[in-house]
């Protein structure tokens, strides 16, 4: 008996000591209450048929530990605070509910792959903390809020794969100094790309590709030179090519095909990282530039089904990567170079037709 009653004391002071630390916590989650009714608020608004949200409930109230759901705490007061809610790939329906602009301590937020529809609620630009914003890949709608250019702490923006996303893409976008990766591509975004981009030299992935974009490059481009991809293929740019692209030294990727731009392909001669480029369908005039040869990390090359001119450079025989080389249906004349065959050894693609070539 004696021992029984041991081990039931020992039972309670753990029963207690659980509680007493759970107590703690929610004395120092004191914020906590208002976050559940965000929470909770935040819950509503979506429609959730996998039922992944059970354990977002009242009756749970240590919401640190909800799914999706992590707090850290504050140094200065000890209180707890939401850092991060990722709901991703949930299969959620419904709306992003304008109440999350109240977790004001959030440094990540991330909806995406859902079917979230609606607008993206101004109030998201209240998260000041903010540094990954990730809404991608959902049925989200109306235009871009400006606002969200006020969230100089973000270094990662992907709102991109909505297809009825409309409207231009902010000028305030500028403001985002510490950006890093800009997506938004396959949405259905209009107006011209805006020069302001331009001051965002932290700026490594600039994502555009498949919107309704029109009008010309900015030349300002040129001042994102930590820029290592920029895709705005399948757009309706147009004019010609900024030739101050060509002083992006840091530029693996750039694919500007299916635009209308025109003019001649500048010289990328400072490009010394490129690997990809792709200009295919375009209105591009003029020569291949000797220059393009320089670029001695290039992969790909795709020039085709544009309206080129003149001959191919003997000197792309020298280029030792380039393993697909794309110059189709354009208006190239004259010899085929054989140094392109014989010294060209990691060529795997070539390709010339549709045009007035021999050899
Ligand atoms: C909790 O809030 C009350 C007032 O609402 C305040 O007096 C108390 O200091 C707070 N406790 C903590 C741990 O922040
Ligand atoms: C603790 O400090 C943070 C940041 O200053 C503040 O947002 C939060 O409301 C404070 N919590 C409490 C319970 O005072
Ligand atoms: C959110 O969770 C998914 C799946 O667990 C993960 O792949 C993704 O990187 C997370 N997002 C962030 C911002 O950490
Ligand atoms: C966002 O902040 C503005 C002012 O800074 C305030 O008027 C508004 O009520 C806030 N909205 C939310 C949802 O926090
Ligand atoms: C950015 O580029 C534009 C056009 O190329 C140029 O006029 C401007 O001086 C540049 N700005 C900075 C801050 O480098
Ligand atoms: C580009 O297209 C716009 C209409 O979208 C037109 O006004 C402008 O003249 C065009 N510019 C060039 C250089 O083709
Ligand atoms: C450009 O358009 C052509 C024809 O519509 C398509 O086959 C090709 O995949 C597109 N290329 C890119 C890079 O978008
Ligand atoms: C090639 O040039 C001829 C005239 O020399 C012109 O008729 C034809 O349209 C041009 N083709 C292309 C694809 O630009
Ligand atoms: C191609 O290789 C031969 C030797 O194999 C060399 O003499 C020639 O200069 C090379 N051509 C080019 C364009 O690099």
């Amino acid at each position: 008996m004696a021992f029984l009653r041991q081990v039931f004391s020992l039972l309670i002071s753990v029963l207690v000591i659980v509680f007493s630390s759970e107590y703690v916590a929610c004395q120092g989650a004191n914020s906590s209450s208002s976050t559940i009714e965000v929470l909770l608020e935040v819950k509503q608004s979506f429609e959730d048929p996998r039922n992944v949200l059970k354990d977002w409930s009242k009756n749970n109230p240590n919401s640190c530990f909800w799914r999706g759901v992590s707090c850290a705490r504050n140094p200065a007061n000890g209180s707890f605070q939401v850092v991060s809610l990722n709901l991703s790939d949930s299969s959620l329906g419904g709306t992003i509910s304008p109440s999350l602009g109240l977790l004001h301590d959030l440094l990540q937020l991330d909806l995406s792959s859902n079917q979230l529809s609606g607008p993206i609620p101004t109030t998201l630009s209240n998260l000041s903390s903010l540094e990954s914003l990730l809404l991608f890949s959902n049925q989200l709608s109306g235009p871009i809020p400006p606002e969200i250019g006020t969230l100089i702490n973000l270094q990662i923006l992907k709102i991109g794969d909505n297809i009825g996303l409309t409207g231009p893409i902010p000028d305030s976008f500028g403001n985002l100094q510490n950006l890093v990766i800009l997506g938004l591509a396959s949405c259905s975004l209009s107006g011209h790309i805006p020069a302001e981009l331009g001051k965002l030299t932290q700026l490594q992935y600039l994502i555009l590709q498949d919107n309704q974009l029109d009008g010309l490059i900015p030349a300002e481009l040129g001042n994102c030179s930590s820029l290592v991809l920029f895709t705005a293929a399948v757009n309706s740019l147009n004019g010609s090519i900024p030739t101050e692209l060509g002083s992006l030294q840091n530029l693996q990727t750039l694919n500007l095909a299916n635009n209308t731009l025109s003019g001649e392909i500048p010289s990328f001669g400072e490009m010394n990282q490129l690997v990809y480029l792709n200009l295919l369908g375009n209105k591009l005039e003029g020569g291949i530039p000797k220059s393009l040869t320089n670029l001695q990390n290039l992969e790909t090359l795709d020039l085709s089904a544009n309206k080129l001119t003149g001959g191919i450079p003997t000197e792309f025989g020298s280029m030792g990567l380039i393993n697909y080389l794309v110059l189709s249906s354009n208006n190239l004349s004259g010899v085929i170079p054989k140094e392109i065959c014989s010294n060209t050894t990691n060529l795997e693609h070539l390709m010339l037709a549709e045009n007035k070539l021999f050899g």
